[in-house]
């Protein structure tokens, strides 16, 4: 039997058209690719999370001279907010990236590692969005499991 996945998402030209909310967000995770230590890639990208009492995390990608031993933004920020929780979920996170100095001009998506992390932390009962941003356009996604779809949950 063939079936079928589709996914809803929405595009805003720029950070002033979404709610308020968000718009911050996307204000905070710009900011926050100042944050990026990327001496290598010097792709630096920056992340930040609101949670459901209403704080706002930022993170940026870490990176190693042994290269896998460094960690992109979503996954600094994600990890950190897990630890502060406080019993509040994590609802949304914004992504953004500069190259040299320079926002780029398409949205950052998320890498799969990154995406598996966000489907343990925002839960169907508590869906985290995912809003990610360039400077042509952005793109929201209202639920990160939407972008793992079959994303590994065995234990
Ligand atoms: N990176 C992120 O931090 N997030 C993404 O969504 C894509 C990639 C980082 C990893 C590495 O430090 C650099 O960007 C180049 O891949």
């Amino acid at each position: 039997m063939d079936k079928n996945l589709t996914l809803r998402y929405q595009e805003f030209e720029s950070a002033g058209s979404m709610d308020p909310a968000d718009c911050e967000l996307v204000q905070k995770a710009v900011e926050a690719s100042s944050l990026s230590y990327a001496p290598y890639s010097k792709f630096n990208v920056g992340a930040a999370v609101r949670m459901s009492d209403g704080r706002v995390f930022t993170g940026a990608n870490q990176e190693n001279a042994a290269f896998p031993s460094g960690t992109c933004a979503e996954r600094t920020v994600l990890f950190y907010a897990h630890a502060h929780a406080q019993g509040a979920s994590i609802v949304s996170i914004a992504i953004s990236a500069c190259q040299g100095g320079v926002q780029v001009s398409q949205p950052v998506s998320p890498c799969g590692a990154c995406r598996q992390v966000m489907t343990e932390f925002g839960t169907n009962d508590n869906p985290m969005s995912v809003i990610i941003v360039g400077s042509e356009r952005i793109l929201k996604f209202d639920n990160a499991n939407d972008l793992m779809p079959f994303s590994f949950d065995s234990f």
